[in-house]
């Protein structure tokens, strides 16, 4: 469904002197550099896919997804999406896809978001019961009833988020581009969010590409994260065989029926936390389900849970391992099922 080939964008950035002298000099001076926003990505997604775009602030997410739905021309390579070349911006390819971002807002602030949805009606030339079908579809899940009249500007964010998210996706695009689509909101808001991507992704079969900043959004809804810094892609594949290979240990958590001492837990492993009848044990991967039993067994336990470590600090490592290896970062921490 999306095939991208070596895409790259350079912006080119004019850098002004303070003060009005400064803009004068710059501007007989033009001096340009160029940023190197996105540096050659490739990969391809299957029709249905949720993938999950991760990387740090200024890594290239919110470019690349801007070329793909063609608001940027790429300086370089290419990207296929359905047939079509974003940049075109054919009014099928249109269409066919949106773009949502948390930072941007696309309704209308000073009246209703029921009158962008008629507008929005009206360019994608959805006819009337289609729209009706559909509005029916989303107040189902995202409860819309009541917020719909009211003025956009007078919306909570959360509020605003659904309608946002139900005006681009009224045309029932087959390709979704979500670029932050929970930012700034509270987790019961940003469950629903997410809980409402799933659905929509399971009822259309909609491919998905979505960026966050919580990787909550991205371990719940995808398996697969393209993993990009500085513009390049350091891993793309299965999140869970990620954590596999890249975190050799587990946490084991454990509530106590009486305080023990930290001599007597270390004997089971390295201790993360141990705070009166709580403690947190990371243990080696391939034995923690010997050192669980021998806790079991052993000690006065009222409770023990197995946990992966922090997805943040896993992605941390990936970044790590970018930024020590001077080769090319693909083969050494691409997962190979074993
Ligand atoms: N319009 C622009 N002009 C110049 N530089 C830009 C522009 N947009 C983004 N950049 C730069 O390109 C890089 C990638 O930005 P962006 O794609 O927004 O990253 P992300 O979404 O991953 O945070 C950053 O260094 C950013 O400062
Ligand atoms: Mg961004």
């Amino acid at each position: 469904m999306i095939t991208v080939r070596d895409l790259q964008k350079h912006y080119q950035v004019h850098d002004k002197e303070p003060g009005f002298i400064g803009s004068l000099r710059s501007f007989i001076h033009r001096k340009t550099r160029t940023v190197r926003a996105v540096e050659g990505v490739s990969f391809h997604i299957a029709t249905g896919e949720m993938v999950g775009f991760l990387g740090p602030n200024g890594a290239g997410k919110t470019t690349t997804l801007k070329m793909l739905s063609g608001l940027l021309h790429p300086t370089n390579g290419h990207a296929d999406i359905a047939g079509f070349t974003p940049r075109e911006r054919h009014s099928d390819f249109l269409k066919m896809i949106t773009l949502v971002m948390g930072q941007k807002q696309q309704l209308i602030w000073d009246l209703p978001a029921l009158d962008s949805f008629r507008v929005n009606q009206a360019i994608y030339e959805i006819p009337d019961d289609e729209y009706r079908q559909t509005m029916h579809e989303f107040n189902e899940i995202l409860e819309l009833d009541g917020i719909l009249k009211k003025q956009v500007r007078k919306l909570s964010l959360g509020e605003r988020m659904k309608c946002e998210l139900a005006a681009a996706l009224l045309h029932r695009p087959k390709i979704l581009f979500l670029d932050e689509p929970t930012i700034g909101l509270d987790v019961n808001m940003q469950v629903r969010i997410r809980g409402f991507v799933a659905e929509y992704n399971r009822r259309f079969n909609a491919t998905i590409i979505l960026t966050s900043h919580y990787m909550a959004d991205v371990t719940a809804l995808c398996q697969r994260i393209i993993v990009i810094d500085k513009g390049q892609i350091v891993f793309d594949g299965n999140l869970s065989l990620l954590i596999e290979q890249i975190a050799p240990s587990k946490i084991i958590r454990i509530e106590l029926a009486h305080p023990i001492t930290d001599a007597q837990l270390r004997y089971f492993g390295e201790i993360h936390t141990h705070d009166g009848l709580r403690a947190e044990l990371r243990v080696p991967r391939a034995t923690t389900s010997t050192i669980a039993a021998q806790l079991l067994t052993e000690l006065p336990i009222a409770d023990v849970t197995i946990e992966d470590p922090p997805i943040e600090e896993v992605i941390g490592q990936v970044f790590a391992r970018h930024h020590t290896e001077t080769t090319p970062v693909l083969e050494p921490i691409e997962v190979v099922p074993s």
